[in-house]
């Protein structure tokens, strides 16, 4: 399973990076607005840092518009995934790009039908949004097993990305399901190192080996 990092923040983004362990970034307009920088020059910055696929998203909302912002998002480095939202204008948008061999991730994903249009319009990603449909009462996590089996049924190659984690539990039943990547915020990346009994385990060895008085180098 592959790990995203769903932030714009370039110094959690350098740092994190160095564990090896970051496959891409997920970024959208309330994120780049939080890191308080300009879109081309962060995404630019990101895909400096990061070679994994890096999505940026279109903030038009007609099939022209997201075409040409699509297209201008690409140009800045050869791992941007254009993030186009789920309307029937992205779904054409995701089309015409994808033909001309740019990476769609198609986002604000609430149902499995809009996963099977997402795919057949050939979206590289697909983000089911699953924070928020628990926010709403409902389980994201339904979704995702709803569009693992969908998509396993007709080979589609559109990746599932588990998009709107709230915690470690989201990314392992993702992980469960067979979900090809989740995008976690580094605070939840960052929790996914901890158990206590890793802790207590450390604490009693160092202890333990204190009392030996011996040092292996
Ligand atoms: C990532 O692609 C999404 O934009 C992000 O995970 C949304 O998360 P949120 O529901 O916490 O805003």
């Amino acid at each position: 399973m592959k790990l995203f990092l769903d932030t714009a923040d370039i110094n959690e983004i350098a740092e994190l990076n160095e564990t090896g362990l970051v496959d891409g970034i997920t970024t959208n307009p309330s994120l780049i607005a939080k890191s308080g920088r300009n879109i081309l020059e962060t995404i630019k910055k990101i895909c400096e840092i990061v070679s994994g696929p890096v999505s940026a998203e279109v903030t038009a909302t007609d099939y022209a518009g997201m075409i040409k912002e699509g297209k201008r998002l690409a140009e800045i480095a050869s791992n941007v995934t254009v993030k186009i939202p789920l309307t029937k204008d992205g779904l054409k948008a995701c089309s015409a790009l994808s033909k001309s061999k740019i990476s769609v991730n198609v986002t604000l994903c609430f149902s499995t039908a809009q996963a099977l249009l997402a795919a057949k319009a050939g979206a590289s990603f697909i983000s089911p949004f699953i924070g928020r449909l628990d926010d709403i009462g409902s389980n994201g996590m339904n979704l995702i097993s709803e569009i693992v089996e969908v998509y396993s049924n007709y080979s589609f190659s559109t990746e599932i990305l588990v998009a709107s984690v709230r915690g470690v539990q989201h990314v392992v039943d993702a992980a469960l399901l067979g979900a090809d990547v989740a995008t976690v915020p580094p605070n939840i990346m960052l929790k996914m190192y901890k158990h206590p009994l890793t802790d207590k385990g450390l604490e009693d060895f160092l202890t333990d080996w204190k009392s030996t008085g011996q040092s292996i180098l």
